[in-house]
């Protein structure tokens, strides 16, 4: 069996995250062909242009370790109804050199988790935007504006509780793994041979 190697990158940094244990939950019951690891982002500095001449260590850690992956899955919460500055940092911070992206046609998803109903529909598509900007293509559904989400929402190992939210996060790691699966495929039985 094919496994591919998923890079998470988690849009908060608090401690107590609710999207970071969304995504640890996910890791922990992905699909069989998923091999899943959060790639850190709360170290990279501000994206600053002149950088790209000699970027700092922080920079190239990430980028290697997107580029090293088979897909990303963003798992992120909703500020003021947006993207937090955080992972769009690190977005761009991917995204440069000019012509380097790491994002460059690597297959994503999206999750956005919340307290409130809207479940981060906000931030979700602000990632979305950028995504489809930088060839990444992106898993259209299910769609994962996960609401309602709180400390409750998981047992005291931080993993999903039972229930309709698991069902779900289910569902999406599998999905996401037809997803990848599809696109390299595609990309395999395309290759000029
Ligand atoms: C929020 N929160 C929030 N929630 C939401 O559904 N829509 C929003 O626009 C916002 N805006 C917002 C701004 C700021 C600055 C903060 C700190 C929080 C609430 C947010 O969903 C909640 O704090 C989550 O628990 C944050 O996700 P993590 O850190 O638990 O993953």
């Amino acid at each position: 069996m094919v496994r591919y190697k998923i890079a998470i990158v988690v849009g908060s940094l608090r401690k107590d995250s609710i999207n970071r244990k969304v995504a640890l939950s996910l890791c922990a019951m992905a699909d069989e062909r998923l091999d899943c690891a959060i790639v850190p982002i709360g170290d990279l500095p501000l994206y600053n242009q002149d950088s790209d001449a000699n970027p700092p260590a922080q920079y190239t850690r990430f980028r290697k370790e997107i580029a090293a992956a088979d897909g990303v899955l963003f798992v992120t919460p909703e500020y003021n109804r947006g993207v937090p500055g955080v992972l769009k940092n690190a977005i761009d911070v991917g995204s440069r050199p000019y012509g380097k992206s790491v994002w460059n046609q690597m297959p994503a998803a999206i999750v956005s988790a919340s307290p409130g109903s809207i479940g981060g529909f906000g931030a979700n598509h602000q990632v979305r935007q950028a995504a489809v900007f930088l060839n990444m293509p992106v898993m259209q559904h299910p769609e994962a504006y996960l609401g309602h989400v709180n400390d409750d929402s998981f047992n005291t190992d931080g993993k999903l509780k039972d229930g309709p939210l698991k069902d779900l996060v289910l569902s999406l790691s599998k999905a996401f793994g037809d997803w990848v699966h599809l696109i390299h495929e595609s990309r395999r039985l395309l290759a000029p041979q």
